[in-house]
């Protein structure tokens, strides 16, 4: 795998989606850059499921946060998204077959999720919201980064 090594800087997803437009608009218009990652077919299923629940998750962390429930938004993000959907996600055995660069995006996105849960519980007790924003915004980055990088074969 030649794919970047220092993805973890916080400018990662947007030299991956440069580089994709990049392409996009110079090379054939249809090539397809991310690296195909195999996994078995159980994996990939189970992959792809949780994957759905992870965008239905940040679907459910913006309807609560526009009402005012920010305790309801940190609670889905650390037991949907965050390190303790690590664990419940089989994280450890899916790794093994995720070459380095996804790993990291993957660990970065269960982390900044974490760190979302605290940013927005704070905004329970301060009202402002800008900070737990920018932090959803960090763990979406996760997501466009690693959909731009990988996908399954
Ligand atoms: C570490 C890599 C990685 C991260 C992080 C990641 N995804 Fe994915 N996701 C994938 C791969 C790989 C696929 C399969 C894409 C393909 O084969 O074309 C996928 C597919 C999906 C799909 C399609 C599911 C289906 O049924 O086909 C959705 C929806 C999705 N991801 C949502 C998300 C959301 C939302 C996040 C962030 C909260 C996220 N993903 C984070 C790797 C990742």
């Amino acid at each position: 795998m030649n794919k970047p090594k220092a993805i973890l800087c916080s400018c990662f997803a947007i030299s991956t989606l440069a580089f994709a437009q990049h392409d996009h608009g110079h090379g054939a218009p249809s090539a397809d850059m991310r690296v195909a990652v195999e996994y078995p077919p159980a994996m990939k299923e189970h992959t792809l499921t949780s994957m759905r629940d992870h965008l239905l998750a940040i679907n459910q962390i913006q309807e609560a946060m526009g009402n005012g429930q920010y305790d309801k938004a940190a609670q889905i993000a650390e037991t949907r998204l965050g390190q303790t959907a690590l664990k419940t996600h089989n994280a450890y055995e899916n790794s093994k077959f995720m070459p380095k660069g996804m790993q990291d995006i993957g660990n970065q996105m269960h982390r900044s999720a974490s760190k979302f849960a605290i940013e927005v519980q704070n905004s329970g007790a301060t009202g402002d919201t800008k900070q737990a924003l920018l932090a959803l915004s960090k763990k979406t980055q996760a997501c466009v980064a690693c959909h731009s990088g990988y996908r399954l074969k």
